[in-house]
């Protein structure tokens, strides 16, 4: 029988976009004029992207974020629908609001993802808008660090404040990836489970992932952890309970196609094996695991035809 914590949701707020992909046999050289193998749009954004990954494993899994009502929203829309994303809650703004777009060049011969985004007008979600979802039915929030600093301090500080007033507490973690926004560093305070990626790393000249933990866990609450995935070096753990440093190697697929989306899988794989009660070092592995074999296929459906 489920019981009434499966039943409840995992809600990831942050951005949604479209990201128009053009697959190269090569990087592309500037001033030419060439042929590509394939170009076509799926959806993308971080928190986006680990809500499908999420949906996909089996959870129940909502998206929250802005969201126009421009062509590109209602492909937007669909595809959340087609992978049985709720966005229910989503902030729709319009009419003269643009979705966001990334152009994303793959580099075939390698994988690489190379992102060109284009933001025009959507704005952040706002704590206004927050405050009219009924908390009760989530288990986990997950936020991405977006530019809106007091929009995201009353965000995570009202689910704080819920938590204190509730026996199921809903769990809250938060991913820091863009360099160039130390401002979302007060954000760290309020979450159970930090996720730190490399880039935000390399400019706090910390330069390996056990570095990263062990730095970050010093800023984070009592019973935190820290989660930092490395690219090809794998992934670390470290939670402020017991002081144990956990790692995970990293999972490569034989070939390399698309690594577009292979951190924010990494952390809905982690999140998801959290959510199942397993311990941090399994949950970190299993990232590993799926955000590799992520980066052996095009795009990311065919993670659901897998038992993890
Ligand atoms: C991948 C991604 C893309 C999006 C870009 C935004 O992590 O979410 O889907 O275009 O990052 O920075």
């Amino acid at each position: 029988m489920e019981s009434k914590t499966d039943q409840k949701k995992v809600l990831s707020i942050g951005m949604v976009c479209l990201d128009i992909v053009t697959v190269c046999h090569t990087y592309p050289k500037e001033d030419t004029d060439q042929r590509v193998l394939d170009y076509y749009w799926q959806r993308g954004g971080n928190a986006s992207t680990t809500s499908t990954v999420l949906a996909m494993l089996g959870e129940r899994s909502e998206f929250m974020g802005a969201m126009a009502t421009d062509v590109e929203s209602k492909f937007l829309t669909e595809n959340l629908k087609s992978y049985g994303v709720s966005h229910d809650n989503a902030m729709v703004c319009g009419p003269d609001i643009k979705t966001p777009v990334s152009m994303v060049i793959i580099n075939q011969s390698n994988g690489s993802r190379t992102i060109l985004h284009c933001a025009k007008n959507l704005p952040e979600v706002s704590f206004s808008h927050f405050q009219t979802l009924d908390l009760s039915q989530y288990k986990w929030i997950h936020v991405e660090g977006r530019p809106a600093p007091d929009a995201y301090n009353q965000i995570m500080c009202s689910v704080v404040e819920y938590n204190d007033t509730v026996v199921e507490k809903i769990t809250i973690s938060l991913e820091l990836e863009k360099p160039g926004r130390p401002e979302l560093d007060s954000l760290i305070q309020y979450a159970d489970v930090v996720f730190i990626s490399k880039e935000k790393a390399d400019e706090e000249r910390l330069y390996s992932k056990e570095d990263v933990v062990r730095a970050y866990i010093k800023r984070c609450k009592a019973g935190a952890v820290v989660i930092c995935a490395w690219g090809d070096q794998g992934a670390a753990a470290l939670s402020s309970t017991d002081g144990v440093l956990c790692t995970s190697p990293v999972f490569p697929p034989e070939t390399l196609v698309d690594t577009l989306g292979a951190g924010d899988t990494f952390n809905a794989a982690t999140i998801f094996a959290l959510c199942q009660g397993r311990s941090v070092q399994e949950a970190i592995t299993l990232g590993c695991k799926v955000a590799g074999t992520k980066c052996g296929m095009k795009g990311n459906k065919g993670l659901k035809d897998i038992i993890w």
